[in-house]
């Protein structure tokens, strides 16, 4: 029997383990395929210049200690400082940075796939011509982005962690909405602004020139693919209606408020046998971990007042997750 025709064909035929997300949209064509003379135009130009090669351009063979892979430094890990950071073995501890160390690069992995995918449906579902060159270009760097996190944790790590549920109902939302601002706005607004904050602490705070040199990398394009957002959204945005621009904000609110369970890393605790309550809550009390976790928004939130986006509601789950002093910072 044939599925009806809105029915999305993968739908109900998804593997054990693999997730599979409804997104009908349209294909769009362009008919006049003369490049416009625009930002985005200018951000495919210089992407093209700055592709790189993940199997070649880093030294794969390069030793980590396997006790800190990462080689940072521990008043980066959630729990530093807390009593049952202060009461651990070094055995422990060790645990405890291997484990926080895959979470995260697990969870970086997972959006990076994410990433490729939102790219590829701009690509479709885009009708200016520019949008679809620089979104084909971000398409090729989430590729090659998922090569190098793959071989990252493949290479240096024992365990990976599923994608976090807070995280995981942020990208479904962001794949499967119709609307191309939203899965813009998802992904390269709401996503790549707290991973372009993330890939900025890795790089300042690892003592390893390794790792620095991987996360340089990354860094140069996930900048690209935060700015080519920045630029189609608010032109976008400037156009749109009262009742329009109060739903992105709800999508604001929303994913801001998923964002910040994500990062308090829930799904660390219990495979290493560790209370997951116990060390939730101090994720959420403690000081150092409020601080590491509220310094991830200092690229999203300027650039959400940027595009116009913030309302009173938005105004006021910023406050309410204390990130919304970085509405004064400027954009970049
Ligand atoms: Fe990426
Ligand atoms: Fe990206």
């Amino acid at each position: 029997m044939n599925a009806p025709r809105d029915m999305p064909l993968l739908a109900a035929a998804a593997a054990p383990g693999m997730d599979v997300v409804g997104a009908p949209y349209l294909s769009v064509f362009c008919d006049d395929h003369a490049i416009p003379d625009t930002t985005m135009a200018g951000i495919y130009a210089k992407a093209k210049t700055q592709q790189w090669n993940a199997a070649t351009d880093i030294d794969w063979q390069a030793e980590l200690d396997p006790d800190n892979p990462l080689d940072m430094p521990d008043g980066t890990v959630v729990l530093y400082g807390s009593r049952i950071w202060d009461a651990m073995g070094e055995a422990d501890r060790v645990r405890v940075r291997q484990h926080v160390q895959s979470w995260n690069l697990s969870q970086i992995l997972h959006g990076e796939q994410a990433a490729m995918m939102c790219a590829a449906k701009l690509v479709q579902t885009s009708d200016e011509l520019d949008v679809k060159l620089c979104s084909a270009v971000q398409a090729t760097d989430e590729a090659r982005h998922v090569e190098v996190f793959s071989r990252l944790l493949g290479g240096h790590f024992d365990v990976d962690y599923p994608v976090s549920k807070s995280m995981r109902a942020l990208l479904r939302d962001t794949l499967s909405d119709s609307r191309p601002d939203i899965t813009s706005l998802g992904m390269q607004i709401l996503v790549e602004g707290i991973a372009l904050s993330i890939f900025q602490s890795i790089r300042g705070y690892s003592r390893s020139d390794y790792v620095k040199d991987i996360f340089s990398r990354v860094l140069r394009d996930e900048a690209r693919h935060f700015g080519a957002g920045q630029v189609s959204l608010r032109n976008f945005y400037a156009g749109l209606g009262g009742a329009e621009k109060a739903e992105r904000e709800e999508f604001i609110c929303e994913s801001a408020v998923r964002l910040h369970d994500h990062l308090c890393a829930d799904d660390i605790w219990e495979p290493i046998g560790m209370s997951r309550r116990e060390c939730g809550e101090l994720v959420r009390s403690s000081a150092v971990a409020q601080s590491l976790r509220r310094s991830l928004f200092r690229r999203l939130v300027p650039s959400v007042r940027d595009l116009g986006l913030m309302g009173p509601r938005v105004r006021a789950v910023f406050e309410e997750l204390g990130v919304l002093a970085y509405a004064e910072f400027p954009v970049g």
